[in-house]
Parts: C-alpha cells; structure tokens; sequence
C-alpha cells in the first residue's frame, strides 16, 4: 500500500468514465489539455440502451467533432405521436417544433467519445473511495479502492447520481422519484415499417415510449410507479422482460410485440433519481479547485430527456473555461504552469455558466416528475400552472446553444 507521500501527482483528474467523464477528457484533449480518467467498472458502460438527443445535443457533439460520425448511425426524428388510452387508440401527431432530434445507442456514444482520447486517458478498476484535501498543497487526495493515492491538481467528479466528489463539495445528494424506467433495444432484421417519431401511449401512470435509432432498430422505455419488488428485479433481465409485458398488458399489440422482440442483454430497470432544483440554486459548484458535472451536479429524472446533453455541454463549457485560463496564464497552453488560483477562476467561471441553464431544466425535470407520480389534482394543478408560466414553450431547452470548445 502506497503512503501519502509517495502518491501519484496529476494535473486534471475526473472521477467516472461516463458520457459526462469521457465528454470532459475529450473536451480537454481537443484543447489540447491532458487528463485522467479513473472509471470504476472494467470496461466502458452503456447501461440504459439508447438515449434521444435534441439540438443542443447534437450542437455540443459538433463541438465536439462527433456529430456527422454519430449521425450516421441514426435516423432523424420528424415529431411526436401521443395516444391517450383512456381516450381511445388514436394517435395524435405533432411535428417537431424546432431543430433537430435522434435517437442514439448508448454503447455508440460511449465508443465515439472514448476512441480519440490518447491511450491510457481512461484507467478502469479505480473505485475511488475518499477524497480530502491536501492542506499543503491544495491539491485534492483521492483513495482508490486497491490502495493507490493520487492527487490532483483539479478534480472534476463526474461519478454520477452517487457521487463521491459532490459529498466533498458539502451538497445534499440526489433524492429517490417515486417513478421507474425499465428500457430496451429491439431489432427488425427485416425493418420495423415505424414511421420516425417519437411516440408514447398514456395510460394512468404507465406510459409506453418507442423510438427509431435505424430502420432496423428501436428504442423502447416504459415508465412507471417504482414498487419495492423491483431493486430484485432489475438484476436478472428475464425477469425485466416478464414484468414489462405485464405491465403493458392494456396497450396495443404492436408494442407488446416490441417489446416481446427486444434484445434480453439491453434490458435494465431503474428508479429515477433527481437532484432538487433548489439545491442547486443555493449550492456551491466549487471547493478548491474541485468541481462536479453531469449527473454528479443535475441528476434529473428523464422526462424531457436533457441528462445526457447537459452533460456534454458541461463538458465543453469546463473545457472552455479551463483552456481559456491556462492560455492567459500562459501563452501555450502547459497545465503544469497555470496556477491554483486561475484554476479556482476556470471552475468559477464554469459554476456561473451553468448555473441558470441547469436550475431551468432540473425545474422542468421536477415538475413533470411530480405531475406524473402525483394522485393529488391540487399538486397536477399547481404543476400545470407552474409549467404554463416559466416553461411555455415546453421544449424551448433543446435550442439552448452552450458555444464553441
Ligand atoms: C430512464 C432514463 C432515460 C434517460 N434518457 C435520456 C435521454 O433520452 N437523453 C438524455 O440526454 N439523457 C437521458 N437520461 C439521462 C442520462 O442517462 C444521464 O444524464 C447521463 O448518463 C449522465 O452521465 P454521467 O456521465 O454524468 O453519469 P453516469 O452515466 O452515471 O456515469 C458515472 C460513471 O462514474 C463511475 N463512478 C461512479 N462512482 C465512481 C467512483 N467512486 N470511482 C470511480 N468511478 C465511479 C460509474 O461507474 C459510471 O461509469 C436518461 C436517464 C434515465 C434514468
Ligand atoms: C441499425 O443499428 C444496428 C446497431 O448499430 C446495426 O447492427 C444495424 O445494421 C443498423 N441497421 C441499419 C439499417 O443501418
């Protein structure tokens, strides 16, 4: 076991090796800035299937030099279809408003962001397990779970709705919805004949949703109210299966059908986890030169489907605000000679960036959240209320521009 004084020195550090992890080491790299990243598992992650991305999504991909090689893979969704069941089975159609949106395979993004980080960014098997500060040199000191110690000059936790770093930071931690996602990939060798929309099926407080990725592959999730049978559940996927199809036993056949169709290994089942908007209206982005970002910072539950591209736009902005600081503390760009203080400035300037953009949509998030788990018609009303004051233009979110790297 290394000692303290023998521990590893390293400039930028980001704790998780997921979309918001990989997006920030790439970010960096692209300005040409070094990082490491340590990611717990033995491999890259893709749990969750698929995910829709919007039009800030896929601004900050393009920023990200990943757009036109990710479009690729996926076809472009026209609008919306909503089919009301206690209403009947008609679908009411909606274009898209504004701008642009696809459906992408999560294990696809993952493999996009990750592929062009130089070799030896990512270290798998780091379970980060404390992090302290080190009084002499401000730099932070984390503990890996085999042992190693390493310090970093900027550590920036990208470790999920868990997070590790945000308990250094002194926030709340994210609360349980009472609401659940159990998503799914299905395959159509023979070409699913879906039109491209978004289309989601309401009954009480179940909704069905299926989207296209390609013409052969579509993306599925069912929400609904999470029971306490179901933490079992989620470990063994043939189980996931039976209890979807169970409980769309009231919808149309042609998504029973999809679901009946789906690939067993894409299977999981998740209970929503959010961050209280309020927290982040009081709480502190920044202790040192340590930060937080992605579902560390605004784990939201999905119903407007902005987790993900939030966290690539908190991966340029950081990019952004780090190289910004670095190049004025010196001309070309060296890490190693930018001081704390400007570091601390970069994270400051990241903290104001963010912060309204991310109370927005974890607002949103909450108050959707709560119009779907709520029984109570005082609660819907004040929601709907609410909604039809700050969030007017419901997807106004997606035209969010985060600018350039
Ligand atoms: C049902 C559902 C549907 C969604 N749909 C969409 C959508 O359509 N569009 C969208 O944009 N977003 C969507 N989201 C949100 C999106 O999935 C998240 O916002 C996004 O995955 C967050 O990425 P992240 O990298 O911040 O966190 P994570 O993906 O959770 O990654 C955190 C990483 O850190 C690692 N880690 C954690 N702790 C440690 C530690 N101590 N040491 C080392 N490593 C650690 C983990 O292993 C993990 O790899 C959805 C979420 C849910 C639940
Ligand atoms: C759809 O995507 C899957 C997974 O990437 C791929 O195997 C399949 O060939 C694609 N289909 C089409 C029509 O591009």
């Amino acid at each position: 076991m290394k000692k303290m004084n023998e521990a590893e020195e390293r400039g930028i550090v980001i704790v998780g090796g997921g979309i918001c992890g990989l997006a920030t080491a790439l970010a960096l790299h692209r300005k040409g800035i070094r990082s490491l990243v340590l990611e717990r598992s033995e491999c890259l992650r893709a749990t969750g299937a698929a995910m829709t991305i919007r039009a800030n999504g896929w601004r900050a991909l393009d920023h990200l030099g990943l757009g036109s090689l990710l479009r690729k893979d996926s076809v472009h969704i026209d609008g919306f279809g909503t089919m009301k069941l206690d209403q009947g089975t008609k679908l009411a159609k909606s274009p898209l408003s504004k701008g642009e949106a696809r459906c992408i395979r999560r294990s696809d993004l993952v493999e996009a962001l990750a592929k062009d980080l130089p070799h030896g960014t990512i270290r798998f098997r780091c379970h980060v397990i404390s992090v302290k500060l080190d009084p002499v040199t401000s730099y932070a000191v984390l503990e890996l779970n085999n042992g190693i110690v390493i310090k970093a000059k900027v550590l920036i936790g990208c470790d999920g709705v868990n997070s590790i770093v945000l308990r250094y930071l002194r926030m709340n931690p994210t609360k349980f919805s009472a609401t659940c996602a159990i998503r799914g990939l299905a395959s159509y060798p023979e070409g699913h004949g879906f039109d491209n929309l978004f289309t989601i099926a309401i009954k009480e407080q179940v909704a069905v949703g299926r989207v296209p990725v390609n013409d052969t592959l579509v993306y599925w999730f069912i929400t609904r109210l999470w029971i306490p049978t179901d933490s079992e559940m989620s470990r063994n996927q043939e189980m996931i299966k039976m209890s979807s199809i169970k409980a769309i036993k009231d919808f149309p056949e042609e998504m029973k059908q999809t679901i009946q169709n789906s690939d067993q290994s894409s299977l999981s089942c998740l209970r929503f986890r959010y961050r209280a908007p309020w927290d982040l209206i009081l709480g502190s982005f920044r202790k040192g030169t340590v930060t937080v970002a992605g579902d560390a910072l605004h784990a939201m539950s999905p119903f407007i489907g902005q987790g993900g591209s939030a966290s690539l736009e908190d991966a340029i902005v950081i990019a952004r605000c780090l190289a910004q600081k670095i190049s004025e503390s010196n001309g070309n760009m060296v890490f190693e000679k930018c001081t704390v203080d400007k570091c601390e400035e970069a994270l400051d300037q990241y903290a104001k960036e963010r912060r309204m953009r991310l109370i927005k949509l974890s607002m949103q998030s909450y108050l959707l959240n709560k119009m779907f788990e709520t029984s109570s018609l005082v609660v819907k009303l004040f929601c709907i209320l609410f909604m039809a004051v700050f969030f007017r233009d419901s997807a106004g979110h997606s035209q969010f521009d985060c600018g350039h790297l």
